[in-house]
């Protein structure tokens, strides 16, 4: 996690920095730093807490100079404390770090055999300390930078800035994403592209292992071995990467209002008449015997609800994985099975190691993933854009339901192709889907019932979230939503496991959420619920007319949805989901779009 910066510049490169890391805090907001380099002399602001803070104190001691590094921090090592907070220094050697320097101990135990002691927490200190200790030893700024990074393990992205030299950046990438960005006469590196969006459009992504030499002029690239190389670069489309919060009061808010506009257009991106779209060089579906998925949190929760699809749909057996546990449990990945990752960011640690355990295993690795430029997209196979436009909120949202749009059109087009629906069938499933963002705008309709049912709940200390088959997966992010943004204990279960264990906490302070739509499992899932009112449970039933109407009025509170195809109900029942947890978590008066102690893009293990 974190966010790294640096500018070489016309102009100064303070406000450039904040401006960027603004673009970054999704990645952590623990501390910010900046340093610059003004007429050869290299210093340093540092401030705890939101940017903000470090913007306030730019206000009261600039920081001028035209060349610079910039910082945004999820705290790994070291609390999150100014002294802690980047960048780190070490004489005229200043360090920007997004990863974990897995070695630092061993490091920091030969500086010590030289006299040198660390005066933070951190493990970046180390990178500090070790190249000033090369550049006493007579190395170049870069000689001693870049045999610094020959001694680094774990994974980083690392930018340095050096006292004396108002035009040279050290950067390096491994395991961490790294853009380099080009300007006219001024040269950019930053985390991602979205960072570096305001002050160009030609990036260059470094690759594993890279080194990149960065004056104002000039990028000279060395990869691991320390060959020089080239990298292609490209331009990114900085329309794409625009975030505001068009006058929502959180961009989760926005996030959320905007899904049958988003879902809208990635039906658009996928669908020509009842032809879905794809890239041809999708592996033959006839071929594959089956499919393993593998994400974290929110896309994890994706990923069960497309077990139940490709499964029932296309017959296709599926493996469903947290990336976490899924290369050290090192599973086999035999022929005839497709690797399967989705990710928001596609920078997600786990999910990338677990992509990377199965290339030249599998058949063929897939990903579904928002950010197309995004390391996991650019080491698969074929790369499945997800199409939701930027999400800010770090609580995930509209790229969840277009996960399940991307998943959904993939296991309907798997149907087919194996002969398990047929082409009148899918073409009607279609139909449906181009409806949901009707069905969308309806549900968020719902807000003001929904608001009031989370007030509610916002006063318990623990809930409950239970569903059946599509709704299981569901409840599970319902709990997720919540947990994340209101601080609120909240589990979810399958309905049929409640009496199995869970059962035991049920009394009248815990509201139970059941999300179940009028579907074959309602009335088993009805039963499930009288067995919580039995109990004294509070019960919110989140289903559609038909439901409602046969529960009758002993249920606590009822949240009464559209009616949708059974198969697409994952899709329209995140809708209250969500807003169940947006208003709680405003009831409580949290964060929402930065809860505490969570980054957006999770790119450490
Ligand atoms: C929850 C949330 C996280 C992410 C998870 C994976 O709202 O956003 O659980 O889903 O960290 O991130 P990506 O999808 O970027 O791999």
């Amino acid at each position: 996690m974190c966010g790294i910066v640096g500018v070489l510049g016309e102009h100064e490169a303070a406000p450039l920095l904040v401006e960027a890391l603004k673009r970054l805090e999704y990645r952590g907001y623990d501390s910010a730093g900046i340093a610059t380099v003004n007429e050869g002399t290299l210093d340093r602001r540092r401030a705890v807490g939101k940017l903000v803070n470090l913007s306030d104190l730019l206000v009261h001691d600039p920081l001028p100079g035209k060349s610079g590094i910039g910082h945004t921090r999820w705290a790994t090592h070291g609390e999150p404390n100014t002294k802690n907070a980047h960048p780190h220094q070490s004489g005229p050697v200043a360090v920007v770090h997004n990863g974990i320097i897995e070695n630092y101990k061993e490091l920091r135990a030969e500086l010590a055999r030289h006299q040198i002691t660390p005066e933070t927490d951190t493990d970046t200190e180390t990178v500090a300390l070790l190249t000033h200790h090369y550049m006493k030893q007579g190395m170049s700024h870069v000689d001693a930078a870049r045999a610094c990074l020959a001694r680094l393990d774990g994974a980083f992205a690392l930018a340095f800035l050096f006292d004396g030299e108002d035009d040279l950046i050290v950067a390096a990438r491994k395991g961490s994403p790294l853009a380099i960005g080009h300007g006219e006469g001024e040269m950019f590196v930053g985390s991602d592209a979205i960072a570096l969006a305001p002050l160009t459009d030609t990036i260059t992504y470094l690759e594993e292992g890279d080194c990149a030499v960065l004056t104002r002029q000039t990028v000279d690239i060395f990869d691991e071995s320390g060959a020089r190389v080239t990298r292609p670069s490209r331009k990114i489309n900085t329309d794409a990467t625009r975030v505001d919060k068009a006058g929502y009061k959180h961009f989760m808010a926005k996030e959320i209002a905007e899904q049958p506009t988003v879902l809208a257009d990635a039906l658009r991106a996928y669908l020509d008449g009842n032809q879905i779209v794809m890239p041809d060089a999708l592996p033959d579906f006839t071929k594959i015997d089956r499919i393993t998925m593998v994400a974290c949190g929110t896309a994890f929760y994706a990923c069960l609800t497309a077990k139940y699809w490709f499964e029932q749909l296309a017959r296709l057996p599926v493996e469903v994985d947290i990336a976490s546990e899924f290369r050290y449990r090192e599973p086999p990945v035999t022929p005839g099975t497709i690797a399967l990752f989705v990710s928001q960011s596609g920078e997600t640690a786990d999910t990338l190691a677990a992509l990377r355990y199965c290339a030249g295993k599998a058949d063929s690795i897939l990903s579904v993933v928002n950010v197309s430029e995004s390391s996991i997209a650019r080491e698969s196979d074929i790369a499945l854009p997800i199409h939701a436009g930027v999400e800010v909120g770090v609580a995930s949202t509209k790229a969840f339901t277009c996960q399940l749009n991307t998943l959904l059109l993939l296991a309907l087009k798997a149907a087919v192709e194996r002969g398990a629906m047929s082409a009148g069938d899918c073409a009607e499933k279609l139909t449906q889907l181009r409806a949901l963002p009707g069905l969308f705008n309806a549900t968020l309709d719902r807000d003001p019932t929904i608001a009031d049912a989370a007030r509610q709940i916002a006063e318990a200390r623990d809930v409950l979230f239970l569903g059946r088959g599509l709704m299981h997966p569901l409840a599970l992010e319902g709990a997720l939503k919540l947990k994340e943004i209101s601080y609120i204990h909240a589990e979810a279960y399958a309905s049929g496991e409640l009496k199995h264990g869970p059962i035991a906490l049920i009394d009248k302070s815990v509201p139970v959420i059941v999300m179940a739509p009028r579907d074959a499992l309602f009335e088993k899932t009805v039963s499930n619920m009288q067995e919580v009112m039995a109990r004294g449970g509070k019960v919110c039933l989140i289903t559609d007319a038909a439901g409602a109407e046969a529960t009758g009025s002993d249920v606590w509170r009822t949240i009464t949805l559209p009616e949708v195809d059974p198969v697409l109900s994952p899709l329209l029942y995140a809708l209250p989901a969500q807003l169940l947890a947006y208003h709680a978590a405003i009831a409580k008066g949290t964060d929402v779009d930065q809860p505490r102690n969570l980054a957006k893009s999770v790119t450490v293990e």
